[in-house]
């Protein structure tokens, strides 16, 4: 049976500012008090998946039986036709240096794939997110959303975080990086999947 989300203290379970930013706009109104895995300094678990459910369930649960509190975790990426739904769930990887994560770097790489397959190549992708709770005791309850557009190049705009400058959701003109970050949290994946977290769990 689906379980309902108490107000109270909610982990969320990522070291990602950008991820952790948008959770607390969409969940702070519900009466959840968010506190993140850095703040708690739990440590990242090795994503060891290879779906977003699977990736997902993995971080909520160490979260949660580290912390004995409920916690929410993201696992997101961008999947992109021409290459076979590549980075998907590997996007993060694609940005790893000996220095950390750089985004440029990720976004090129996508960008160099694309042109080697030559001109015309399709340049449709979505974004996915599954949001997952896990509780102390072990239960489980997961959400998944999708926002469809097109990749640009060059990256556009200052805002969002990640492939958000090279992402240009269907039906608008502007990059999620352009965007209104309000606009953003409307029509993104993240939105689409709290959307069916809300109407199951709060
Ligand atoms: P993971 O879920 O920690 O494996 O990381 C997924 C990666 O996908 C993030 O680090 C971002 O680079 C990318 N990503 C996920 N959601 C978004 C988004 O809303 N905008 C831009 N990039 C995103």
């Amino acid at each position: 049976m689906t379980r309902r989300l108490e107000a109270g203290r909610l982990v969320v379970a990522s070291h990602n500012e950008g991820k952790v930013h948008e959770l607390r706009v969409l969940l702070e109104p519900y009466g959840l008090e968010l506190v993140s895995a850095k703040e708690l300094d739990l440590p990242e678990p090795e994503e060891t998946g290879t779906t977003f459910f699977f990736n997902a369930e993995l971080k909520a649960r160490s979260a949660a039986d580290l912390s004995g509190l409920p916690a929410i975790s993201d696992d997101s990426g961008i999947c992109v036709e021409a290459l076979g739904g590549e980075p998907g769930v590997y996007t993060a990887n694609w940005a790893e240096t000996d220095g950390g994560r750089d985004w440029m770097l990720a976004m090129s790489r996508v960008q160099e794939r694309l042109e080697a397959l030559g001109p015309g190549v399709s340049r449709a992708a979505y974004f996915a997110c599954v949001l997952c709770v896990v509780w102390p005791d072990g239960h489980v309850e997961s959400f998944e959303g999708r926002a469809e557009g097109s990749l640009v190049w060059p990256p556009r705009g200052e805002r969002g975080f990640g492939y958000d400058p090279v992402f240009v959701p269907q039906g608008y003109d502007q990059t999620f990086g352009e965007m209104d970050p309000e606009e953003k949290h409307r029509i993104s994946h993240r939105a689409a999947a709290f959307a069916k977290l809300k109407a199951a769990l709060l």
